[in-house]
């Protein structure tokens, strides 16, 4: 790996053969509670004979396999992809309440993102209130799933899930329904695992039920589909 011979067992990631050996490569959607998906590439490296990117967080080592995590080409692939991601940022940043502490904003500032010239989005996409206890602010999503493998894997409660595709994939419950409507057991996983401020824990005061009980600030994004017919 980048010139330097390193011994793991196989299998292993790329990323943990990196870690092994002090090398770092930046990650946004890897977390050590979780289980990879590979969602974000930001952690894209060289592997010789791969002609694209690869990965680093969900390619399997083999013998004598060469990876190069800081060339050229890896290190503009790795900002335009977070360059992209802050470019979907719609939210007013200063008033969030992950400003400061935000896994993408000192991802890009590692990498040396934030130069892409284009308008800010419009800000308006859904702010969620998933319940009592948990908002989802769209406009600060990046889509890394953390939250919803972290409802799944960490706490085996699984009510978090995606809906739509491509650009228009959004985190929601699965069948859309308010947290306060499903196994949610209020346990802040998904908070607690969000790179940004879009998974948000809320309080259960009597503004937020008022909220809840009111259709123009609480959005259903998909109702569950219907059962297919035996
Ligand atoms: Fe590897 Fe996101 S950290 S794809």
């Amino acid at each position: 790996m980048d010139g330097t011979r390193i011994d793991v067992p196989a299998g292993v990631t790329i990323l943990d053969a990196a870690d092994s050996a002090g090398i770092r490569i930046p990650t946004l959607c890897h977390h050590p509670d979780l289980r990879d998906a590979g969602v974000c590439r930001v952690c894209v490296v060289e592997v010789a004979g791969q002609r694209g990117l690869q990965a680093a967080c969900t390619y399997p080592v083999t013998d004598g396999v060469a990876v190069r995590t800081g060339s050229l080409r890896v290190t503009q692939a790795r900002r335009d992809v977070v360059d992209l991601l802050l470019a979907e940022q719609a939210g007013d940043c200063p008033a969030c309440l992950r400003y400061g502490r935000c896994e993408l904003h000192d991802l890009a500032a590692e990498v040396g993102a934030g130069g892409l010239d284009c308008p800010a989005p419009e800000p308006g996409r859904l702010v969620d209130l998933l319940g009592p206890s948990v908002a989802v602010d769209l406009n600060a999503c990046i889509g890394c799933l953390r939250c919803v493998r972290a409802c799944a894997e960490v706490q085996g409660i699984g009510v978090l899930g995606v809906v739509g595709r491509g650009p228009s994939t959004q985190v929601s419950t699965y069948g859309g329904l308010p947290l306060s409507q499903v196994s949610c057991i209020d346990c802040g996983q998904c908070v607690s695992h969000c790179p940004t401020g879009a998974l948000q824990a809320v309080d259960g005061t009597a503004d937020v039920l008022a909220a809840l009980a009111d259709p123009t600030k609480h959005v259903v994004i998909q109702t569950a589909p219907a059962p297919r017919a035996a």
